[in-house]
């Protein structure tokens, strides 16, 4: 579905990704996760075609949909007017299957997205994705500013498409324990390399990812011999 290989991504004199190779199986579920910085948004702007890179490249199958960091909303604009946005590519514009899937936004259409929560703004950031009918979602920080319940809502919506429609998903977060428990394989992106890539539940009990992402201290796992 996606395959990106040697990736060098450069802003001037600064080299933001060096050397990458991520691959995202058709109706799978893959988590990015790394510190800020590292460049995980760079590599989602670049997959988008928003930034061309310097060397490498990347071989991406069907629609990619972003859900951009920071929501990216017009806050000027209603909520049916941002959803229909999203689907500038396609035919359909018919916004009820998202009202379907998130029944909260049906009565606020009309609102302007301005005034909406941070949790109502990324179910329309994540709505206005949808309307793309992407095959690749791709959702940059979806956890960020929310709290765990919205979180949690959130992210049940994405496991129930991915199962059910068989959307693959790319997930980027800083949350790397939703991010491991969600997605069962991962990569950890540190200043611009994948560090580690693997099954999740491998990755989560080396003790450097535990040590560096998931608050577990790194002298206890590898003393009880957890971990890589
Ligand atoms: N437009 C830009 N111009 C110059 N440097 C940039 C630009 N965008 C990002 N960078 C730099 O590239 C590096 C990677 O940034 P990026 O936004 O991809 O990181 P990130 O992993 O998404 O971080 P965060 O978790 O904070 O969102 C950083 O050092 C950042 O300062
Ligand atoms: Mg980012």
């Amino acid at each position: 579905m996606l395959e990106v290989e040697d990736l060098v991504v450069r802003y001037g004199q600064a080299t933001a990704l060096d050397g990458v190779g991520l691959r995202v199986e058709r109706g799978e579920m893959v988590a990015l996760v790394g510190p800020n910085g590292a460049g995980k948004t760079t590599l989602l702007n670049t997959i988008s075609g928003l930034i061309p890179p310097a060397a490498g490249r990347y071989r991406l199958e069907g629609r990619l949909a972003q859900v951009p960091e920071g929501r990216q909303l017009f806050a000027g604009m209603t909520v049916e007017d941002n959803l229909r946005l999203g689907a500038w590519r396609v035919r359909d514009r018919d916004c009820r299957r998202i009202y379907d899937l998130f029944p909260q936004l049906g009565p606020l259409r009309r609102r302007l997205a301005g005034t909406l929560s941070g949790g109502e703004q990324q179910m329309v950031a994540v709505g206005r994705a949808l309307m793309a009918q992407p095959d690749l979602l791709a959702v940059d920080e979806l956890s960020l500013g929310l709290a765990p319940l919205v979180v949690d809502a959130l992210a049940e919506h994405l496991v129930r498409l991915n199962r059910e429609t068989g959307m693959a998903i790319l997930l980027v977060e800083q949350n790397a324990r939703l991010a491991l428990e969600l997605c069962p394989r991962a990569y950890v992106l540190e200043a611009g390399r994948i560090a580690a890539s693997g099954s999740s539940e491998e990755l989560s009990r080396t003790a450097a990812v535990r040590a560096a992402y998931l608050g577990g201290a790194a002298d206890e796992a590898a003393a009880t011999g957890i971990g890589s």
